[in-house]
């Protein structure tokens, strides 16, 4: 038995929690030692496959236990900040699946009450720790790509619908967690318009577009109800342009030598030139390893050795500011909110 373990207890172990469960079962720093849910099958189901588990349908149960140092709260983001004030106010570190909460004021409370605990809060903005995503960051860091021109994402799909959040808090979560480590500035403000196509008040389909200093532009575009599957990223720099096909089973992320030059042919402006670069294209090699084991180990990292996550509860409110913007602008027909 290693003493050092650090031991999580996983609230909600619907559809996500699961995963969340298996990674922190497989590294070799962190062990589950006991999961909660409202929903008995569920507590059936985990324990028919890891039956070592202690379980509980009442959360209090395990955030006041003395036998865990982590609790991942994997429930429906309205449960989120309750939850996680209290595991905080008992001394617990937590792990908060995305969206962190529901509301920017949730979030800068957690944030806050952490710091003056001591405690960490991590946040499951899974795609940050995704292979081509950490490729696409190096590329950036390393110059590769020059100065940025623009993010544009696509996650479209049809369902699944969900009863409490629109597809903006369901989905846009992943490609603003994505915009926001990659482009690594802090945006001006936002733009989103949707539709809401069945009465529930949620919007099923939304475009947002954040606008960053410097000429930047990034667009996310995010639908329930399109008739096939599709999962791109575009960026491009005064050097080369970036697609990542999240769908290809390999050659994920493509670099393309290709740009634009002005050329001014007189001194009259509307005399420029433009000329069209068209160079090689090549796939690097990203890293495989499933995304959450990698977040896991930021997790241990973060705790053992003080390093700072990726993914920590200040990305997390930064995430919900630029969400709750969206939602705002979208109730006012595109209205800009700044950030
Ligand atoms: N990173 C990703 O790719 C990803 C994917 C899916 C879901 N998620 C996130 O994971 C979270 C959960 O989503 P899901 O799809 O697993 O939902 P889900 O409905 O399948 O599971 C949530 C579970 O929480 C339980 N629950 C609700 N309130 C509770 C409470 N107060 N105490 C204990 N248990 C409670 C429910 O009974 C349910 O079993 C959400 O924040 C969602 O955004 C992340």
């Amino acid at each position: 038995m290693n003493d050092n373990l650090i031991k999580v207890s996983v609230v909600g172990v619907g559809y996500w929690g699961p995963n969340i469960i298996r990674n922190f079962i497989s590294n070799a720093h962190t062990s589950v030692d006991s999961i909660c849910d409202i929903r008995s099958e569920r507590i059936d189901a985990i324990r028919s496959i890891y039956p070592f588990l202690k379980s509980t349908r009442d959360y209090r149960e395990l955030v006041h236990s003395s036998d865990n140092d982590l609790i991942a709260i994997c429930t429906p983001v309205f449960t989120h900040y309750e939850i996680a004030r209290e595991a905080l106010l008992a001394g617990k570190h937590v792990l908060l699946t995305k969206p962190m909460t529901s509301t920017t004021e949730q979030a800068e409370e957690l944030v806050n009450l952490s710091e003056k605990k001591g405690l960490k809060i991590f946040v499951d903005h899974t795609f940050m720790y995704h292979g081509a995503v950490k490729k696409m960051k190096e590329l950036l860091l390393e110059g590769k790509i020059g100065d940025l021109y623009y993010f544009d994402s696509v996650r479209v799909n049809l369902g699944l619908f969900q009863h409490d959040v629109n597809v903006v808090w369901d989905l846009a979560p992943h490609d603003i967690s994505i915009m926001y480590y990659l482009l690594d500035q802090y945006p001006e403000s936002v733009i989103a318009t949707g539709a809401d196509h069945f009465g529930t008040k949620l919007e099923d389909m939304a475009y947002l577009t954040v606008y960053y200093p410097n000429n930047l532009i990034a667009h996310i575009h995010v639908n329930w109800l399109s008739p096939v599957k599709i999962r791109q990223t575009l960026i491009a720099g005064s050097k080369r342009m970036i697609v990542w096909d999240d769908n290809e089973p390999s050659e994920k992320v493509r670099i393309y030598d290709k740009g634009i030059e002005i050329v001014p042919t007189s001194d009259q402006v509307y005399d420029i030139l433009i000329q069209y670069r068209t160079g090689d294209m090549y796939c690097p090699k990203i890293d495989t390893r499933e995304a959450l084991a990698v977040e896991v180990e930021d997790i241990v990292n973060s705790i053992q050795h003080g390093k700072t996550p990726i993914s920590d509860g200040k990305v997390g409110l930064m995430i919900v500011k630029i969400l709750e913007a969206a939602q705002y602008s979208i109730k006012h027909r595109g209205k800009e909110v700044k950030i």
